[in-house]
């Protein structure tokens, strides 16, 4: 029987090709360090989880929730974006809560998809920005990640040469997966480029509070003007550690906050209120808990980029994200990002992302999520050491004679 439309669409996750090996590995009594996929390990900070008990006590919040989400939800939400951004929203028609942001960004693409409709998207990029919009049956074309002058020229060289003309364009930053940071100058030159080529501009603020440096990364929502073609997500997951409670949100312009609030109404019923009651809870508090968040990811990071570049991989420090996005090491480089990860798993007892897994222009990479703790860092940095010093004897296979010192 022929495949299904919609699946043919979708290949296999290749980050599945190395969480399966990963399995095995451990199967077998292997005590692989997983710096692979970008899920949390913290615990959710236990003033939100006390309150989600508290809650989930009454009755009353067992039943269907709302679909947008619950007023005191948006309120916060918007008192947030005033607080931090001093973006200015309204609540009622300008935020709508979502079941994580991977699903407010998918049924937003489901929500302004015609078929065939051409959206640029940055390669590499996080997987559900070019699969939200294939899935509806639309079509990527590619653009770069770089957040700097490089990133216009071929920018309009997609715009000229797509036909039809692309309805959108999507931005990610801070970056998932290469970690590049956005200045308000360059978002300011995006939203002016969105404006005169009557592009939707559609930005993932995923990793808005997982910084490293003095300056926050802006809202693209505070170049003034940008409420007229953006809508912006943002997540729960990374911010407060809370990535199994899918709780995330789209803000922005009225017209696509409605269209996604209109396809979510005949989707889902919103969110568990008792765990809507307690994502309000945790936006409403004083910050401390996220300054922890960061102030972890950041001394793992500092631990990691450190103890690889004593192990003979040079990892360039992530400015913000909880990913490095680190250049194969030469010698390994021919084999290409999936095997190399593979081999990582089987050599050296580390899962890394692949980044072929964000696209073709990721082959040369893997991302490395800060997802162990400081000692376990330190550990994949001894196993890496190990590795590439018995590489050059053992995997006469995989390194060509040429590329061996
Ligand atoms: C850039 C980016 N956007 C969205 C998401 C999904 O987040 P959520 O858990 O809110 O769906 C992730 C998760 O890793 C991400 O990295």
């Amino acid at each position: 029987m022929e495949e299904f439309h919609k699946v043919r669409r979708l290949p296999p996750y290749v980050f599945e090709q190395v969480n399966r090996l990963k399995a095995a590995a451990r199967a077998g009594g292997a005590d692989i360090i997983d710096l692979g996929m970008g899920n949390p390990d913290l615990p959710t900070p236990q003033a939100i989880v006390d309150k989600l008990c508290e809650v989930v006590r009454d009755p009353r919040t067992h039943r269907y929730s709302s679909s947008k989400g619950i007023p005191g939800l948006r309120r916060a939400q918007a008192a947030y974006y005033a607080r931090r951004f001093g973006v200015k929203l309204n609540p009622d028609t300008q935020v709508v809560a979502t079941l994580g942001s991977k699903e407010g960004f998918a049924n937003m693409a489901q929500a302004i998809t015609a078929p065939g409709d051409v959206v640029l998207c940055p390669n590499p990029t996080y997987p559900i920005h070019a699969f939200g919009f294939l899935m509806t049956g639309g079509v990527i074309r590619s653009i770069s990640v770089e957040p700097d002058d490089s990133f216009f020229p071929p920018l309009e060289r997609a715009i000229r040469h797509s036909i039809p003309k692309p309805i959108a364009l999507i931005i990610n930053y801070p970056s998932n997966p290469t970690a590049h940071v956005a200045s308000l100058d360059f978002y300011k030159e995006v939203v002016a480029f969105a404006k005169k080529h009557e592009l939707v501009i559609l930005s993932d603020l995923a990793y808005a509070e997982i910084y490293f440096g003095d300056v926050p990364p802006p809202s693209v929502l505070e170049v003034p003007g940008a409420m007229d073609c953006t809508v912006e997500f943002t997540s729960m997951s990374k911010t407060f550690s809370m990535p199994g409670w899918r709780m995330g949100f789209a803000v922005g312009n009225d017209r696509l906050i409605a269209a996604l609030t209109r396809v979510k109404s005949y989707l889902d019923y919103g969110a568990f209120t008792p765990i809507q009651v307690a994502a309000t809870h945790a936006l409403n508090g004083d910050g401390s808990d996220i300054a922890e968040v960061r102030a972890i990811y950041k001394r793992r990071r500092d631990v990691m980029v450190e103890a690889f570049a004593k192990a003979g991989f040079e990892v360039p420090p992530p400015e913000a994200t909880m990913f490095a996005w680190a250049k194969i090491p030469e010698k390994f480089r021919h084999l290409g990002s999936l095997e190399f990860s593979k081999l990582l798993v089987e050599k050296a007892d580390i899962a890394v992302a692949p980044g072929i897994g964000f696209g073709e222009q990721g082959d040369d990479y893997v991302r490395i999520a800060l997802v162990e703790n400081e000692h376990r860092l330190r550990q994949a940095a001894r196993n890496l050491k190990r590795f590439f010093s018995s590489a050059d004897d053992t995997l006469h296979n995989v390194i060509s004679l040429n590329a061996r010192r």
